[in-house]
């Protein structure tokens, strides 16, 4: 429509004049993620805040991505379109129950996925993302024990994939894709048995996929375990006719945009981060108007968790 297009110009025209760079999550609203200039996942995007030119970071995601960005960047002006954009997966653990569980084991890495609050990371010795959680496992020596937090089914999934035993998880999980079940998954499989699975690895059914696979009622090569990245980087490869998407269900812009030829059907049409859609046309463009909302971060808190970050951008593809 013209007002959509007419708002792109303007969103475009202030973050020119304000010397931003907009950044924005595959989970972000379709009309979001076509006006940023960079669109990709958790780990693609840190790369990127580390990176850019530009003196100001748009992070149209939630409050972690965002304070992610203002640690490897101290020096650029961060701003997220709403402040309250949060994460029910960062809200599962404090630094301070990081401290308690870290005194139980003394000798363990602790290992925290990048959806932590800026505090829980500055208590951890390295920081993945879903598409490097494995490299980053496969970084430390077998020998050590690891405490892995807070997602217990990306846990699980990285203990299976390293078959590393002397890994221990922490329960937390992400209310949206706790939500996309092994029940629903293998309903889903049964009626459309020559479809191709993606599954993003905080799935409640990323265990039920691989379990589908190992029962032999999936051939192998139907399911892939992906982060948000991987996930279009398959959908541009597949020849499939139709592929199941488990994972927050803005994903599915960026997926049919890259293949127009396949279908990619949600396997839970109702798994929606109300956190990452907070972040509106409208909210965007008062954010570029008026430099809102900056997010920062305490310095001796940004130090400590800079190395965990650093090491996580590091690593993997
Ligand atoms: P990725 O984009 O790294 O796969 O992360 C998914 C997610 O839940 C971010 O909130
Ligand atoms: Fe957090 Fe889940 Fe939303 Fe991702 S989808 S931001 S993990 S609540």
């Amino acid at each position: 429509t013209p007002n959509l297009r007419e708002w792109a110009e303007e969103v475009r025209a202030l973050a020119e004049e304000r010397d931003a760079v907009i950044l924005a999550h595959n989970y972000q609203r379709p009309e979001i993620q076509d006006v940023a200039h960079h669109t990709g996942d958790s780990l693609a995007l840190s790369r990127l805040a580390a990176q850019v030119e530009a003196s100001t970071i748009v992070f149209c995601g939630v409050h972690f991505m965002a304070e992610t960005a203002k640690i490897l960047s101290p020096d650029k002006t961060v701003l997220l379109p709403d402040p309250g954009a949060g994460c029910s997966l960062a809200d599962t653990i404090t630094a301070e129950d990081v401290r308690a569980w870290r005194a139980q084991y003394p000798d363990a890495v602790v290992v925290a996925y990048v959806n932590t609050t800026a505090a829980v990371k500055a208590e951890t010795d390295i920081c993945c993302t879903s598409s490097n959680a494995a490299d980053v496992i496969r970084s430390i020596p077998e020998d050590r024990e690891i405490l892995f937090l807070p997602d217990q089914f990306l846990g699980a999934h990285v203990k299976r994939v390293t078959g590393r035993e002397n890994i221990h998880v922490w329960m937390g999980e992400c209310h949206v894709h706790a939500g996309i079940d092994g029940h629903t998954l293998r309903e889903r499989v049964a009626a459309e048995p020559d479809a191709e699975v993606y599954v993003h690895p905080e799935c409640g059914c990323a265990t039920s996929a691989l379990y589908l696979v190992g029962s032999g009622a999936v051939p192998q090569e139907r399911v892939k375990v992906l982060s948000t990245g991987g996930m279009l980087t398959a959908a541009e490869r597949t020849s499939a006719g139709k592929v199941l998407i488990a994972t927050e269900t803005g994903m599915l812009h960026q997926l049919r945009a890259a293949n127009p030829h396949t279908v990619f059907e949600p396997v839970n049409p109702r798994a929606e981060c109300h956190y990452m859609k907070m972040i509106t046309a409208e909210k965007l463009l008062t954010a570029l108007r008026e430099g809102t909302t900056e997010i920062t971060v305490e310095e001796d808190v940004a130090a400590r968790a800079r190395s965990s970050v650093e090491r996580m951008i590091a690593i993997g593809s």
